[in-house]
């Protein structure tokens, strides 16, 4: 299913995002932001257990998080969400994919991969940025699930139809969340309007 975050101030942000002049250090600082924002409503429905506590006052009954959360950005865009989504849930563990696509077919080719051992019974977030043809997004869903993940669920920030369309066709067992869908690909198989290549206006590659 695909859950749309269209928050005024994720909106607000993510257009800094979009801007050509923005630089390398608003930009990160911008997509950590929009990150931690979209946070409050991937967490939304993770189960809770009842724990036995004792404040100043007196002993009580209240709720922790029940499950292990483990967060997976797709290198090299992913690691520009880590730490906006970790200022918020700081028990996450992090796994790493690494993902590049061909620029001639848009094929994802994986060239790296580790996985914290509670991969299987974690609810598992991977996070992107774009979500384009969504080779790259099906590729990691497709390596968690051989390495026995259950509960996945796709965060991003702009996306393409094309992108969700193959998601929803090759994993209807995952929920994507986006801060926009943008209209279409490019004949690049960039995300028109989009915000160009979030890797190189992350790292300043370009
Ligand atoms: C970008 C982006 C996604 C992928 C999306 O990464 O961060 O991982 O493209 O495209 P897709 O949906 O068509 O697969 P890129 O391959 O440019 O690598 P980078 O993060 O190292 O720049
Ligand atoms: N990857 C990017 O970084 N940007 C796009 O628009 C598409 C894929």
């Amino acid at each position: 299913m695909l859950h749309l975050l269209e928050h005024p101030l994720i909106i607000h942000k993510l257009t800094q995002l979009r801007k050509k002049e923005t630089g390398t250090k608003d930009f990160r600082e911008a997509l950590n932001e929009i990150a931690g924002l979209m946070a409050f409503e991937i967490s939304r429905d993770l189960p809770l257990k009842q724990v036995q506590i004792e404040t100043p006052i007196k002993k009580c009954t209240t709720h922790e998080l029940a499950m292990n959360i483990v967060l997976v950005p797709i290198l090299r865009a992913g690691l520009g969400m880590v730490d906006g989504i970790t200022n918020l849930i700081p028990t996450a563990k992090v796994g790493h994919v690494g993902m590049y696509r061909d620029h001639e077919t848009l094929e994802p080719n994986e060239y790296y991969a580790k996985l914290p051992p509670c991969v299987k019974d974690a609810a598992v977030m991977i996070l992107d940025p774009m979500l384009a043809t969504g080779g790259s997004a099906s590729a990691t869903i497709n390596y968690l699930k051989r390495e026995g993940a259950t509960q996945i669920r796709l965060v991003c920030i702009v996306g393409a139809p094309e992108g969700v369309r193959k998601i929803e066709e090759e994993h209807p067992d995952v929920d994507i969340y986006l801060s926009a869908l943008d209209e279409k690909l490019n004949e690049q198989g960039y995300i028109v309007p989009g915000l160009g290549d979030a890797g190189d206006r992350i790292f300043g590659t370009k």
